[in-house]
């Protein structure tokens, strides 16, 4: 009934009839069950944790010893169209009888892990899957075959799930990035692409790799946090959330500065909630991450050269042509190369309202970076005149970051006053302030205004939005 997926090869033995012909294991397979030494049957003398150890151990064994059969006997092109029952029931058989050859008797529940590991090898991404599904795990980071670390609730941790070897994470690699018409290999040692769910995806292979392959994933959110969402868990409060909206409806230019994984896609992403609906927003990403919740939204993802080395379209080719697109608003995801000119000068001329990420350390280091990427782009201006361009095309700057106890916090929300000389002039209106740390290593801090007067207050107030002056005020050390 199932053949229809199964390779036609020599090895399948067809049984009679209509039964499933699913002798799937490969000749020598007998030979090799031959050869393994029998179980240890000293029940008596193991201790618990031991038994359960080399029971996770013997599973592991039979599932890869079942997953090589299936692969060599699997009819790969076939399994694009079956159905997800079809192509469980189809596992299923191959691997008992394969279990019923090698002499291997399971309870119900290792049956039931077995035959969906089996099906995450021949369908998805192998031991990443279970990871994938699990939604308390934010990234993936994998270190050679055998180490594969998680970050949950911004504590990264090790993981128990690992790769046979080299070639079976290698095998999964490729299976992500052919998915996206690329390639890895020795020439070409590393790739970004995007999985079917969107998650983020990047790899580098040996021998650039020392170690074996690394792979980090960002896990696509299908819900971001939204901005109610992140004042919940502390990122910031209910009066920095106002602030925001002002500064956000009113059009300022902003730019979100962090470190990697501090929170600033999410953080821009939330933002973005403010902007009103009937605005045209134009997107711009290496890999679409944002979920903006406006109804007018164009989305553009740049696109690194291919294998030939050609097809490259850059952020800043998709600025240019989205300045032809008339957007209201451009939403750079991040901002970190030559692009920057094309940002800095649509944020200056009429798509106010514009926003993007840097990467960097605080509003200041974010100010340096702007200006280093800028004469990276061959610009030949005088420093006055960069800083000049841009102090006068961003408005504010909203640092993220991953603090050491794993939280993640806006540190501060600081406005772009003009300059001083040759110096761009900053003020700082909201910041994080630590105070301590607990036994177990917990930040202890809170939210504090610096009391200065925002030098949008007029601006605000014009628009309709008249904060209250309390917002402003500097919380009281008690
Ligand atoms: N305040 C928060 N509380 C809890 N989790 C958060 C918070 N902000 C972000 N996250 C989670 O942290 C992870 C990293 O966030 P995000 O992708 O926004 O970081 P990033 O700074 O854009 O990272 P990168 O530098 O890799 O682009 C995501 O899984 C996100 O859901
Ligand atoms: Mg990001």
């Amino acid at each position: 009934m199932f053949s229809k997926y199964k390779k036609p090869s020599s090895k399948v033995i067809e049984t009679d009839g209509a039964a499933p012909a699913l002798k799937a294991v490969p000749d020598d397979a007998a030979d090799k069950v031959s050869m393994r030494k029998p179980m240890p049957r000293r029940a008596a003398e193991v201790t618990g944790v031991d038994k359960e150890k080399r029971r996770k151990e013997r599973l592991q064994e039979i599932k890869l010893e079942l997953h090589k059969s299936l692969l060599d006997n699997l009819n790969l092109a076939a399994l694009e169209t079956a159905s997800e029952a079809d192509l469980r029931a189809e596992i299923n058989a191959i691997a008992s009888e394969s279990l019923q050859e090698m002499g291997v008797v399971l309870n119900r529940e290792e049956r039931t892990t077995l035959s969906q590991d089996l099906f995450f090898e021949v369908t998805g991404l192998g031991p990443l899957e279970t990871l994938l599904q699990d939604d308390t795990v934010n990234d993936i980071l994998v270190n050679g075959p055998q180490q594969v670390f998680v970050e949950r609730a911004g504590k990264l941790m090790l993981s128990d799930v690992t790769f046979k070897d080299e070639k079976h994470l290698l095998r999964i690699i490729d299976k992500i990035v052919s998915a996206v018409g690329r390639r890895v290999d020795e020439s070409n040692p590393y790739v970004d692409a995007r999985l079917q769910d969107g998650s983020r995806f990047n790899a580098m292979v040996p021998p650039v790799a020392v170690d074996g392959s690394l792979v980090s994933i960002r896990k696509f959110k299908k819900d971001k946090l939204g901005i109610d969402d992140l004042v919940k868990f502390g990122a910031f409060t209910e009066e920095m959330a106002a602030y925001l909206q002002a500064a956000v409806a009113t059009r300022l230019n902003v730019i979100v500065s962090g470190g990697t994984g501090s929170g600033k896609t999410t953080t821009l992403n939330a933002l973005s909630s403010f902007i009103d609906n009937s605005e045209r927003i134009l997107t711009i990403e290496d890999t679409a991450e944002l979920q903006l919740q406006q109804i007018h939204v164009g989305r553009m993802e740049s696109r690194p050269p291919n294998v030939e080395g050609k097809g490259e379209v850059s952020p800043r080719d998709c600025l240019k042509n989205a300045l032809r697109m008339r957007p209201d608003r451009i939403i750079v995801g991040e901002t970190r190369g030559e692009e920057v000119i094309d940002m800095l000068q649509a944020m200056n001329t009429g798509h106010d309202g514009s926003m993007t990420t840097i990467h960097a350390n605080n509003p200041r280091d974010g100010i340096a970076r702007l200006e280093n990427m800028i004469a990276m782009a061959g610009i030949e201006m005088p420093l006055k005149a960069v800083r000049s361009q841009i102090s006068s095309a961003v408005n504010l700057i909203v640092q993220a970051s991953r603090l050491q106890d794993g939280s993640r916090r806006m540190t501060s929300i600081t406005e772009i006053t003009g300059m001083e000389g040759e110096v761009i002039s900053m003020q700082e209106v909201f910041r994080y302030q630590r105070v301590g740390l607990t036994p177990d290593n917990k930040i202890i801090g809170h939210f504090t205004a610096t009391g200065v007067r925002s030098a949008y207050s007029d601006r605000f107030k014009l628009w309709g939005y008249d904060l209250p002056p309390a917002i402003f005020e500097p919380m009281v050390a008690e």
